[in-house]
């Protein structure tokens, strides 16, 4: 197989995680790039579901490293909780098969408290953070003065840090927000703890990737959040604090893009958005929640309910050009069973193929295709798919102008219809 970068192309929760479970089988590699454990990636297999949030969802194949790369920001304990929890229904990780960038950021307990005290502060104006301290973490890389995985095995570097970095925090949680002083010592003992348990798996990520490659080996890359959470070219501020497109697999995990060959965007047949921010496909009252319900769009992460709307073809063309995608994967079609028409947004009013720069008033324009009332979830090929559900994708298709190379059909890893040859 070819290198692949899978990323999702509209708020996140599009199915990432099942589809590059389904691709994994030919990779050597899947490496997470950036974002944390804001993302939650779902999979099931035999029945059973396994929700990830750090850990890249290559797991289920001990034949396949799993790379957490440079781009990623970490909260030890999360991780670390994440592999035990596996351990524990018996799918531990084999010995090397997990390996962590010694240069990915960590995410500190001042992180997750200022991000939650500033998304209080801002009321009724908040982003809708997932709370995990992400955007603290990305602020304080930027700021050049972040504390990075391999840190943690160095306490003399460690307490440095820390003793450079506490009293400015602490001033911000006490001074501004009004919240509790956190205790160095404290944090420094609970972190070296950390970096005993997590030392054996830091390595040079990059070199690792690098070394799969002259054997001939393949990488799949796996992204998190959606290309509207993207941080330059999302819905700015309501975004995630990475770049969460295509060409951020690059810079998140040392591989030249050179050796990028293909680039998957993952599609939900409808649209879905958690936090706040414009959703112009967004479904009235009574869709939101039958699309809610049937698609059982609640959360992996926060458990929160995610808005509801319709396909949105303008988007998926500006995510097509940002991420340069090659192929999409369609997911959730089951989802859209027995509606009696379906409303699809083909274009924004006034705007032809360029793509407005404030989605807040963009007004869709909306085209009805004839429903289906079959259950599709049992069809193991494509072609014992219905005409008006062939009809569906075939014209979201030529709306995207990307090929659908994967349609889903529900979320077990056996409920995955393909075509051509990347996922034959
Ligand atoms: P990710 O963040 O992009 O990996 O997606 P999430 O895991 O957050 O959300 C996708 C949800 O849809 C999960 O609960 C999946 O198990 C589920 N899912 C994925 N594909 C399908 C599908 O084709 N049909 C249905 N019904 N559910 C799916
Ligand atoms: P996966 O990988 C959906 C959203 C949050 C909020 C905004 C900023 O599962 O698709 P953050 O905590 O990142 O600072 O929150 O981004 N968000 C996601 N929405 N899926 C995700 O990840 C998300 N990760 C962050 O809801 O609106
Ligand atoms: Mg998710």
């Amino acid at each position: 197989m070819p290198n692949v970068v899978v990323v999702g192309t509209q708020w996140g929760d599009e199915g990432k995680g099942k589809v590059v479970d389904v691709l994994s089988r030919k990779a050597d590699a899947v490496v997470r790039f950036q974002g944390g454990n804001n993302a939650g990636h779902t999979l099931v297999v035999n029945g059973e579901t396994v929700i990830l949030h750090l850990l890249p969802s290559g797991v289920l194949r001990e034949e396949c490293k799993c790379v957490v790369g440079n781009g990623v920001v970490v909260d030890p304990k999360v991780l670390i909780e994440e592999m035990e929890e596996l351990e524990a229904r018996g799918k531990a990780l084999r010995d090397g098969q997990l390996v962590l960038s010694r240069l990915a950021d960590v995410i500190m307990p001042y992180h997750r408290e200022l991000d939650i005290l500033r998304e209080r502060r801002l009321g009724s104006q908040k982003i809708g953070t997932t709370g995990r301290g992400i955007g603290p973490t990305y602020e304080d890389k930027v700021a050049r003065r972040g504390i990075r995985l391999g840190d943690l095995v160095e306490p003399e570097v460690l307490r440095a840090k820390l003793e450079a970095a506490l009293p400015d925090k602490n001033r911000m949680i006490v001074e501004w927000h009004g919240g509790e002083a956190l205790d160095l010592e404290a944090i420094l003992a609970e972190y070296l703890a950390y970096g005993e348990r997590l030392g054996p798996y830091l390595a040079d990520a990059a070199g690792l990737l690098h070394r799969i490659q002259r054997e001939g080996g393949s990488i799949l890359f796996e992204g998190a959040q959606g290309t509207f959470l993207d941080v330059d070219h999302g819905t700015y501020p309501y975004v995630t604090s990475s770049n969460t497109v295509a060409g951020a697999a690059c810079a998140g995990s040392g591989v030249g893009p050179t050796d990028i060959h293909e680039v998957v965007g993952i599609v939900k047949a409808y649209t879905t958005r958690v936090g706040s921010g414009p959703f112009p496909s967004e479904a009235d009252g009574e869709m939101d929640e039958h699309l809610r319900k049937v698609g059982h769009e609640f959360g992996a992460t926060t458990g929160r309910p995610r808005r509801c709307g319709w396909f949105d073809a303008p988007l998926l063309r500006q995510a097509a050009r940002v991420n340069g995608l090659t192929r999409l994967a369609l997911t959730k079609l089951d989802v859209l069973s027995g509606l009696d028409r379906i409303p699809v947004c083909v274009a924004y009013e006034g705007y032809d193929d360029e793509f407005p720069h404030d989605l807040t008033t963009a007004v869709p324009v909306y085209e009805e295709l004839p429903g289906w009332t079959e259950d599709i979830t049992q069809a193991t090929a494509l072609e014992q798919l219905p005409e008006a559900c062939l009809a569906y994708v075939a014209r979201l298709q030529e709306l995207v102008g990307v090929p659908i190379d994967v349609v889903s059909v529900g979320p077990g890893r056996d409920q995955t219809l393909v075509r051509g040859d990347l996922f034959t």
